[in-house]
């Protein structure tokens, strides 16, 4: 049994804690390989896609120990530059290994990721990029063969700002001959995280936190212990619960610096935010009103967050439009939520979403982490019980959702 039971709620109210970035965590694990000796990381999350990432290090002949949030890495002089098709299916982030690789050891061979449920996922940027530093490709029976004698600086422009593809290319920067620039960067605060610990590191990065990275490479960098940034989507998801259910919560060690799109958002929708405490607050009286919601790369909205907007939408008063402008497939779980009762118009890059005063529970079906976690708190301000099959994608990304989410009044649990 692999499901979510959710009873509708009425009101949520006490302190969640906000756990380390999955998204910022995984490629700090990646980024460890660039230097020989112990990495220590710690707020990591105790999430599927972080064990599938040590078992991609330790596939490598990395040796890796985690102890509660903690993670040791011990990163030998030799490593075995493979991330098997096995492990890059079940986790796309694989592919953030071979920036390091390349720029460590010279070569690598990583799957092919597949497209997922966001519809096709190229990797084209990454390749590109790399190429422009001197690396080459080969296509091999579903793998990628890549190969570099030395890499070099080069001026690099991304066609968009992808997040993987412009921490792929800082995390090979750093050990190149040379200055590397990337123009049109994305900014995302998991790349300033990435690019912090690099720095610390001994690389040499500026321009952090803009469109425009300029790296100085040098010889060697040093493994370092260091704290990963709390997650802004795991926040958001428990923001979006409050909106759904009412009552006030504190989620504690939120930055809202992180996300404050999101929090004009909710402020817009009608929920009041504060941030103190080592947090971030928010409290909310009446039925929300709808807006209408447009993702785009970080500091605009993010796409993560969409699944759950669209969630809180089907209960606020009113009508949405809903643009996606990042995956074009991302509606899938659209068709769940109309199964609990939900009035969505879906096509294409858009969706309309006109609020009902309460779905109805259901049993329904988790497509990605971030669209299981929209149908559990979907299920929050649903009448009678909903079931969400499926739950071990939700697992990839959250730890512990039911008993967080239990601990603040909802009735949810894990079977
Ligand atoms: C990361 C996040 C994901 C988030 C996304 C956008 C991780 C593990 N995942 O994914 O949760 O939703 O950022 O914020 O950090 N593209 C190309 N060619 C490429 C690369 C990307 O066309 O080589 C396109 C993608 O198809 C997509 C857009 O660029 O349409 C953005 O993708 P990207 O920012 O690269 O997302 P990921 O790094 O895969």
């Amino acid at each position: 049994m692999n499901k979510f039971l959710v009873q509708g709620s009425r009101s949520l109210d006490g302190g969640i804690q906000i756990g380390g970035a999955k998204n910022s965590a995984l490629k700090l694990m990646a980024a460890s390989l660039l230097a020989e000796g112990l990495t220590s990381l710690s707020n990591v999350p105790d999430i599927a896609d972080v064990a599938i990432m040590v078992e991609l290090l330790e596939a490598m002949g990395v040796e890796v120990q985690r102890t509660g949030h903690r993670i040791d890495i011990s990163v030998p002089h030799e490593i075995e530059p493979v991330a098997p098709y096995h492990l890059v299916e079940r986790m796309r982030a694989s592919i953030s290994v071979l920036g390091p690789l390349l720029a460590r050891i010279g070569r690598a061979t990583v799957a092919m990721p597949g497209g997922d449920d966001f519809g096709s996922r190229p990797i084209d940027m990454h390749l590109q990029g790399l190429e422009q530093l001197g690396a080459t490709f080969t296509h091999q029976h579903g793998d990628i063969q890549a190969q570099a004698k030395v890499l070099k600086g080069a001026e690099v422009f991304l066609e968009f700002p992808s997040v993987g593809a412009t921490e792929n290319l800082l995390m090979a920067a750093v050990l190149a001959r040379g200055t590397t620039t990337i123009e049109n960067a994305a900014r995302e605060p998991e790349i300033t995280d990435l690019a912090n610990f690099l720095s610390q590191m001994g690389a040499l990065i500026d321009g952090i936190g803009t469109s425009r990275l300029r790296v100085d490479g040098v010889e060697r960098l040093e493994p370092i212990s260091y704290e990963v940034i709390p997650d802004r989507i795991e926040a958001a998801t428990y923001l979006c619960a409050l909106a759904i259910c009412g009552g006030e919560l504190h989620l504690e060690n939120a930055r809202a610096e992180h996300m404050e799109m999101l929090l004009r958002k909710l402020e817009e929708m009608g929920m009041h935010i504060s941030e103190g405490n080592g947090g971030v607050r928010g409290k909310v009286t009446e039925r929300l009103k709808s807006a209408d919601v447009s993702t785009l790369p970080y500091p605009g909205l993010a796409t993560d967050y969409k699944p759950f907007l669209v969630a809180a939408l089907s209960v606020a008063s009113g009508a949405g439009m809903v643009t996606e402008n990042i995956f074009a497939g991302r509606f899938r779980y659209v068709d769940e939520l109309v199964r609990m009762g939900a009035e969505i118009k879906a096509e294409g890059r858009h969706a309309v979403v006109r609020g009902v005063e309460r779905l109805s529970g259901a049993p329904v079906r988790a497509h990605d982490i971030r669209a299981g976690a929209a149908l559990v708190i979907a299920g929050l301000g649903a009448d009678g019980e909903t079931i969400i099959s499926d739950a071990h994608h939700v697992d990839r990304g959250y730890e512990d959702l039911a008993g967080k989410l239990s601990s603040v009044g909802a009735q949810v649990s894990r079977t």
